[in-house]
């Protein structure tokens, strides 16, 4: 067995990279920690690299071709780990998730056509729906912690709409969707005739069991599309290589005649050796270790944040109190957790929640910006609901982390005077 040593902190600085090269210019400042985009800074598996560097010692860098070793690859990664079961039709290639979700927009739907979202969710979703000219319509989420579904809202934005985009695991907060769950928005979509976007891009990072949302309800898969990649999974984003599943002959047909026309699935040189290397036990045991390890990091946020942001309050009860002859409004005191987080239940973001700190979010900007020198996914960018929260990447070294955290109790004390 390999071990792998996701403690080692490598320098990505000077390397183009958007985390540490883009993150002075994106905030105009030089000292901000990068805990923002959603790719790791752990080395991708040596094994995997090696090959990269083998083929670019070949010296030639012409054309490439999609070979069967990649078909075989991605058919057995599914159904080794979902059980699903596809054949080499039901698949293709996309250079990215985003640019598949934006041309499944513009294969499947027509301008003004409405198309709702889950917000807070994952920015890009209603950039692509407006950039493709349709109508954004936006579920509202239940009241409460943990952003679950108001079916009712649910159930009357979706009338009308010719299609909806579907985060499986949802980005952020890494809710993991029930089958129950997923059934119910399959019943409710197949009845009012949507087509589905399924982004599953973190599924492979889930700590709770995944189901893929086609693999629910049979009519429903035929009006559906899902993207996954080994882009985040195995920390090779920067590769440019997802995948598109689809079960429905007729949407299979479409979506493969539509990107072959513009040459849409035509992947560099490189594309196709991520899934053909790391779709296999031995990306499996990286990946394995590398789950252990963010897991780690997600224990290592919850328990500091309990034990550093946790105060009392006083709360009052709306209750008088009689002491010594004068009438006291009653108040009792309450540990309360100031800065909280939503355990994600899979991938390596963690949506931190300020909510009960009571500040604006230009006042929570300017705290962890200028007071924590951090730079993290500010919530309100995800739509409705993320008000309040920030996204911290926690895929990185357990080093880096305690920096993080460590530069978070500091603003934390210097703006509460502890
Ligand atoms: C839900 C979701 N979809 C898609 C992406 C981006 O995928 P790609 O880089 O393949 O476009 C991300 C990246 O953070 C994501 O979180």
């Amino acid at each position: 067995m390999t071990k792998y040593n996701f403690d080692k902190v490598v320098c990505r600085k000077g390397t183009d990279c958007i985390k540490w090269d883009s993150t002075p210019l994106l905030w105009g400042k030089k000292n901000l920690l990068p805990m923002w985009i959603a790719d790791m800074d752990f080395p991708s598996p040596k094994f995997f690299t090696d090959a990269l560097i083998k083929r670019i010692d070949g010296g030639v860098l012409g054309y490439g071709c999609r070979p069967d070793r990649w078909y075989d690859a991605v058919i057995k990664w599914f159904k080794e780990n979902y059980n699903w079961k596809l054949k080499e039709q039901n698949i293709g290639f996309v250079p990215g998730i985003v640019v598949g979700m934006a041309h499944a927009l513009r294969c499947f739907t027509r301008p003004n056509d409405k198309v709702l979202i889950f917000p807070p969710v994952y920015p890009p979703f209603a950039s692509q729906v407006e950039n493709a000219c349709c109508k954004l319509v936006i579920r509202e989420d239940a009241k409460g912690e943990t952003f679950d579904i108001n079916w009712k809202d649910f159930e009357k934005k979706i009338k009308g709409c010719k299609a909806m985009i579907l985060c499986n695991p949802h980005n952020p907060g890494g809710r993991v969707w029930s089958r129950a769950e997923l059934k119910r928005i399959a019943k409710i979509c197949r009845e009012n005739n949507v087509f589905v976007i399924s982004d599953e891009i973190h599924c492979d990072l889930s700590f709770e069991k995944h189901i893929p949302f086609a693999t629910v309800d049979a009519v429903q898969a035929r009006n559906t599309i899902t993207f996954h990649a080994p882009s985040k999974t195995f920390n090779v984003a920067g590769v440019g290589a997802s995948e598109w599943v689809a079960t429905g002959k007729e949407v299979a047909k479409k979506f493969a005649d539509y990107l072959k026309a513009g040459e849409f699935d035509f992947g560099h040189y490189d594309s196709f050796l991520p899934a053909t290397l790391l779709y296999t036990p031995k990306g499996r045991e990286w990946l394995n270790q590398a789950m252990d390890y963010i897991k780690g990091n997600i224990d290592y946020v919850e328990k500091f944040l309990k034990e550093n942001f946790t105060h009392p309050t006083l709360e009052f009860t709306g209750k008088k109190v009689r002491a010594s002859n004068e009438e006291f409004a009653e108040a009792k005191v309450t540990e309360t957790q100031l800065i909280k987080m939503i355990r994600p239940k899979a991938s390596f973001l963690i949506f931190l929640d300020f909510r009960p700190l009571g500040l604006s979010q230009k006042e929570l900007v300017e705290f962890i910006v200028d007071g924590a020198h951090l730079a993290l996914n500010d919530g309100a960018t995800f739509g409705a609901g993320g008000e309040g929260f920030m996204r911290l990447n926690v895929g990185c070294p357990r080093k880096t982390l305690e920096q993080a955290m460590k530069q978070l109790k500091t603003a934390f004390n210097k703006r509460y005077k502890l």
